[in-house]
């Protein structure tokens, strides 16, 4: 079965083709990161505009790699939340107005869902029960997943996301945007020298980020930041400290087979490598490209929806704040 994906929640116009949510036969990315980083963040006006000029050339694009027509897709799956309104609702409408001329089902995914099923792609399936950390630019969540579709939230962030938490830290040390790969990118050549504060928060699987960016800022004011390699270390250090420790904490409470990443912070090498040196479960990460905002996810996901008989009807609207749980 093959699944046209298309995502556009936010800053990325994105489509996929993906053949049983497991095998990517294309994934495409139009990014508009580059007019964005001129305005220090996304500007959702920008962001809606490039997304209607960019749709159908990418949906062609992602059809075309992929070696397919429209009588070789079986359904279309797409974004509708969480996300910024206008962005959201470039992708919905194409997608119904393909599912309307070609007769196609159509399945509404869950963005954060969307995220997790980026894990089915990387060739060997997670196994359930599972712990999954999902960081990401809106959300830092901790999810028990008992099967396909089952979702226990566990903890989330009580302020700053995990992504959030790198874009304000890169934009306070003047590296940028978006802040996790400049953070990173930076960090490489640091030590993470100064000594930052850890939100445990004890007895909860819940976040706290603010601490951290918070006591950067005051370091920052004092002029105690001599080297931004070294805050950036630092920084980094702190963040990936806490979400490992509390993830593997969760994971151990709940009794689970595996540990799973997702979201654009997963993309950061220092989170990758600290989880899997720690972790005594098996852990799954996708890789790169599927752990920022891409289509494939959304087409794997949808193929697992449409298993379940979970289709939309062409009435589907866009839900900016839709929730997992
Ligand atoms: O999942 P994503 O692409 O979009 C959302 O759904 O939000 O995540 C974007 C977030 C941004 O905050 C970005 O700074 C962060 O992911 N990010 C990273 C890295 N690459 C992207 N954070 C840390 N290290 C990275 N290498
Ligand atoms: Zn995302």
């Amino acid at each position: 079965m093959k699944i046209l994906g298309i995502e556009t929640s936010c800053d990325e116009t994105a489509a996929a083709v993906v053949e049983n949510g497991t095998t990517v036969l294309s994934n495409e990315i139009a990014s508009q990161v580059d007019i964005h980083a001129r305005y220090g963040g996304i500007v959702p006006e920008v962001a809606s505009r490039q997304h209607t000029l960019s749709i159908i050339p990418i949906i062609s694009r992602a059809m075309t790699t992929a070696g397919v027509t429209w009588q070789d897709l079986d359904a279309i799956a797409v974004t509708n939340g969480p996300g910024l309104a206008g962005s959201l609702l470039t992708g919905v409408n194409t997608a119904k107005a393909i599912s309307l001329a070609r007769s196609l089902p159509l399945i509404a995914v869950n963005h954060l869902e969307g995220h997790i099923y980026a894990n089915w792609l990387t060739g060997k399936p997670p196994e359930f029960p599972l712990v999954c950390l999902i960081v990401s630019g809106g959300h830092s969540d901790l999810v028990l997943m008992r099967g396909h579709g089952d979702y226990t939230l566990l903890g989330r962030t009580r302020d700053d996301a995990a992504g959030e938490a790198f874009d304000k830290a890169a934009r306070l040390l003047g590296l940028g945007y978006p802040g996790g790969p400049v953070i990173e990118k930076a960090a490489a050549s640091g030590r993470a020298t100064l000594e930052l504060p850890r939100a445990w928060l004890k007895g909860s699987h819940d976040f706290s980020f603010s601490g951290v960016k918070t006591a950067l800022l005051r370091l920052s004011e004092e002029g105690k930041l001599d080297s931004t390699a070294d805050a950036a270390a630092s920084f980094q250090t702190a963040v990936v400290e806490v979400l490992v420790t509390k993830t593997i904490d969760a994971a151990r409470e709940c009794g689970v087979q595996q540990i799973i990443l997702c979201g654009g912070v997963a993309a950061n090498k220092a989170l990758r490598q600290t989880m899997l040196a720690q972790s005594p479960l098996p852990v799954l990460i996708p890789p790169l490209p599927l752990c920022t905002d891409n289509a494939a996810m959304v087409a794997a996901c949808g193929y697992y929806r449409f298993l379940a008989g979970k289709t939309a009807e062409l009435s589907l609207d866009v839900v900016p704040n839709l929730k997992l749980t």
